[in-house]
């Protein structure tokens, strides 16, 4: 039985083999949580199609053909690259490592994309080996390259089977690693779930040859590296008889999904370390030749922690720099500023140019949650038991709950119309967490959602480039059980009804309140005579991104709306001047 076929049934086997109890009742706590929140025979993608999963019968067909694969290309001088965990990073960045050309111009890579057959995750698999990417973004490179590389280079492929991992060189670890906060507001109130994390270095470890080496690019506690992954790989090994030190290394993703994504994998400054100096040698071979590092240098570091470290430091900078200015933002909704035109004059200055408005919250997988990481870790892995951190958890409880504030502005938009906010339908434009992306993880406007369910109101939701928002879909399972934000609210059950629609006329015809939440680009254009004219009525209008110019503020007066929006405090002078007029 191998040990994805685990995955595969859901059901308990005698068979730990290599692997720790611990790490066979993580797998199979994750293996049920999974299979809970759809069928347990087939995946469906986010386009509605089916895709059984496969039996445990086919393993064997399955590696059989990627080894005769792996042969003929390693007869071509390729280098076999298996990417664990084909998601937001492992897809883009298998993808890239594929697309790698030797000095004369030839393809030096093979690529397996390696993704467990999870109800939830399976379909990535065979879209993938269609030459379809399975994520969505707005990087016009993003998909003509993953058909390349599948259809005309043949260089990618993709695969269920953890067998694959006897086949790699080189193994490049993208699974997530999860940091799970208990209350709204309080990451210190939270832990590191590393639970996939742990499973994948376990089954990497019990696969492998032993000059293959391990690229951890999972965002990962500090220490992580060399106290976590380390050891399990070294137990492994020994159990497998291998005397040598695993060829450990790490080097993060600073990967931004939208219009430049690919660039922000390849042509972007790496940082990265090893676990000892053939580890260092041999990552620093492969990112040079797959990264675009002549223009992009690599920086690398002594030891793992600190590349690990570089990264929660430099996600928690962000993080504090965004949150610094909701404060800021009240400040100027209540003395008459706008803090986007504030912002606009500071960042002359080239020392503050990274200034950037906060919006309804900061989401994404990566700002949310690393400063946690790096605050936990401290204790749980590192050993402290004093508490050190006091920028970095306020940076993101503020962070977390910028949202709130958006159901008060709505509700007082609305009471300036003279409506009730409860039962009030209100259309939100954007689900991502950013701009131009189609990625909800943490993403603002679900606070915000929960907040105006909570006080009643009827949601509607808008998204050009999101297909379902399972936060609210599978709210009872997703992102696992009993750990939904719905948990920190009330009045949230009708929730599970929110689908996106993806006709904009639709959405907004009869909506009583419109909140731009996101700038996606479809957004910025919208001029308040056409929306006006779609709603079929004047409407609260709420921005929370900085989407509206002065003019189009003074037309929604002028057309009957009422205007709010973060950080703008200068709509109550528009209004006042339009009354005098
Ligand atoms: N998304 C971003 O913008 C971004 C940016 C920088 C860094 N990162 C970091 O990169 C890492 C991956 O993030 P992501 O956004 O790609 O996550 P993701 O959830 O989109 O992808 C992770 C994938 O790994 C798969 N997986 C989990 N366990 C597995 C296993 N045992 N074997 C094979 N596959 C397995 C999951 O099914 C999923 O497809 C995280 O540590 C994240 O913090 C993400």
């Amino acid at each position: 039985m191998p040990v994805d076929a685990i995955f595969e049934t859901g059901k308990v086997y005698l068979y730990i083999g290599c692997l720790s109890s611990l790490f066979f009742s993580c797998i199979l706590r994750k293996n049920l949580k999974y299979q809970s929140i759809m069928s347990d025979s087939y995946s469906i993608s986010p386009g509605g199609e089916k895709f059984p999963l496969p039996k445990p019968e086919a393993y064997k067909t399955e590696f059989d053909r990627l080894k005769k694969r792996v042969d003929q290309e390693r007869a071509k001088n390729r280098e076999i690259v298996v990417v664990m965990g084909v998601g937001f990073v492992g897809a883009v960045m298998a993808a890239i490592v594929a697309d790698t050309v030797d000095k004369n111009g030839n393809p030096s890579k093979f690529v397996i994309g390696m993704q467990r057959p999870s109800a939830r995750s399976y379909w990535k698999i065979p879209l993938l080996n269609r030459g379809v990417s399975p994520v969505k973004a707005e990087d016009p490179e993003v998909d003509p390259m993953i058909a390349r590389c599948v259809n005309d280079k043949k260089t990618l492929m993709a695969t269920y089977t953890y067998d694959v991992l006897k086949l790699a060189d080189v193994v490049v670890v993208d699974v997530q690693c999860d940091y799970l906060k208990e209350d709204l507001g309080n990451v210190r109130n939270g832990i590191t779930d590393m639970a996939a994390l742990e499973s994948s270095i376990g089954v990497i470890a019990s696969h492998i040859s032993p000059d293959a080496l391990v690229l951890i690019e999972t965002t990962v506690a500090p220490g992580t590296t060399e106290q976590v992954a380390y050891p399990i790989m070294k137990k492994e090994f020994k159990k497998r008889g291998i005397e040598s030190d695993p060829l450990l290394a790490h080097s993060y993703e600073r990967v931004m999904p939208g219009r430049n994504y690919v660039a922000s994998i390849r042509d972007f400054w790496r940082v990265c370390s090893g676990i000892n100096k053939e580890a260092k040698e041999r990552v620093v071979k492969f990112l040079n030749e797959v990264l675009n590092t002549d223009k992009f240098p690599l920086t690398v570091m002594d030891r793992p922690i600190e590349s690990e470290t570089a990264k929660i430091v430099e996600n928690s900078y962000r993080a504090t720099i965004l949150a610094f200015l909701d404060e800021w933002s009240l400040y100027a909704e209540r003395n008459g500023v706008d803090l986007i035109k504030v912002i606009q004059a500071i960042k002359v200055r080239p020392t503050h140019s990274n200034m950037i408005f906060p919006g309804p919250g900061i989401g994404g997988y990566c700002l949310p949650k690393d400063g946690g990481l790096g605050v936990w870790a401290y204790k749980h892995i590192l050993g402290f038991e004093d508490d050190i951190f006091k920028i970095t958890p306020m940076a993101i409880d503020i962070n977390d709950t910028r949202g709130l504030h958006v159901g008060q502005l709505t509700r007082d938009a609305l009471r300036n119309m003279g409506q009730p906010i409860a039962a009030a339908d209100v259309l939100v434009l954007g689900a991502a967490y950013r701009e131009d992306v189609g990625d909800t993880r943490y993403s603002g406007s679900e606070i915000v959602i929960r907040k105006l369910a909570e006080m009643g109101a009827e949601i509607r939701v808008h998204d050009p480039y999101v297909e379902h928002w399972w936060e609210f879909e599978q709210q009872d399972t997703y992102p696992g059980e009993g750990l939904s934000k719905a948990r920190f609210f009330r009045n949230q059950e009708k929730l599970k009804e929110v689908r996106i629609e993806k006709d904009l006329d639709k959405a907004l015809n009869g909506a009583e309140a419109v909140i731009f939440a996101v700038r996606h680009e479809a957004y910025l254009k919208l001029q308040p005579d056409e929306v006006v004219k779609k709603i079929g009525q004047p409407a609260a209008i709420i921005d929370c991104f900085g989407v509206l110019t002065d003019d189009n503020i003074r037309r929604y007066f002028k057309l009957g709306c009422e205007v709010k929006g973060l950080g703008r405090g200068h709509i109550q002078r528009i209004k006042d001047e339009l009354r005098k007029t």
